[in-house]
């Protein structure tokens, strides 16, 4: 398939699965999980990182992944139960063969209130930080299409609890560091799950609704 027409097919799925039924075994290994990870980082970026962030890991690179496999996300979703989550968090975490917390790295200076339960007012929005955000949502899209290719479906959640300190901290992810999505990869073929589509999968409009020529005569 084109490059072009893996831009056109890729599409959010959201695999609700049986909390009593967590899958066990993945289509994807994990040493070619970092493969496809690998390639993602060839995303463009702009800005080396605060070197604060270079302390846990010693990337510049303006993102982090914290990689859960099935058998770990099963324990998070254990994690998330006992701490009274009624979402649908734990039944994605279920049916998930492997969960990408993906970070950005916001400038040290710039963090506001983390911790404190305010996502709202988490940092300053700087240049640096829109260029930070921007790099890492470039790695997210390339590995959603990465994922889609090896044929798991995916889906870039905002994170609900996912993106909260105790999870953070459970996690062992520092908290200066910003969850921009959690990237759940679900197996193609999963019993005893219902599956959703992104509601805003037809909402786009044509190329003409967001786009237009500059013209300079
Ligand atoms: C930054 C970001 C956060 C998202 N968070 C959520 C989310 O929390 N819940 C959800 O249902 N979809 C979430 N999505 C996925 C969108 O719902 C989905 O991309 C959209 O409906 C279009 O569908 P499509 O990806 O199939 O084209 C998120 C997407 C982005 C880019």
């Amino acid at each position: 398939m084109s490059i072009t027409a893996k831009l056109k097919a890729r599409r959010t799925y959201k695999v609700i699965g049986d909390l009593k039924a967590p899958i066990c075994s993945a289509s994807i290994d994990k040493s070619s999980v970092d493969l496809l990870l690998t390639a993602s980082a060839n995303a463009p970026f702009h800005c080396a990182c605060d070197r604060v962030h270079k302390t846990e890991l010693s990337s510049p690179v303006p993102w982090r992944v914290h990689k859960l496999q099935a058998n770990d996300c099963n324990k998070l979703k254990d994690f998330l139960i006992e701490s009274g989550d009624v979402t649908k968090v734990p039944n994605m975490l279920s049916a998930a063969e492997y969960l990408f917390q993906v970070t950005w790295l916001p400038d040290e200076d710039t963090i506001i209130n983390r911790g404190a339960g305010n996502d709202e007012q988490a940092f300053s929005g700087t240049l640096r930080n829109m260029e930070h955000i921007a790099a890492a949502s470039a790695f997210i899209q390339s590995l959603l299409l990465a994922g889609e290719e090896q044929g798991v479906m995916t889906y870039w959640s905002s994170g609900g609890a996912l993106k909260s300190a105790e999870v953070f901290e459970y996690l062992k992810i520092p908290l200066n560091q910003l969850l921009l999505g959690a990237i759940f990869f679900f197996p193609k073929e999963i019993e005893h799950a219902q599956i959703k589509q992104g509601a805003m999968k037809d909402a786009r409009g044509s190329v003409e609704e967001w786009s237009k020529w500059c013209d300079l005569s």
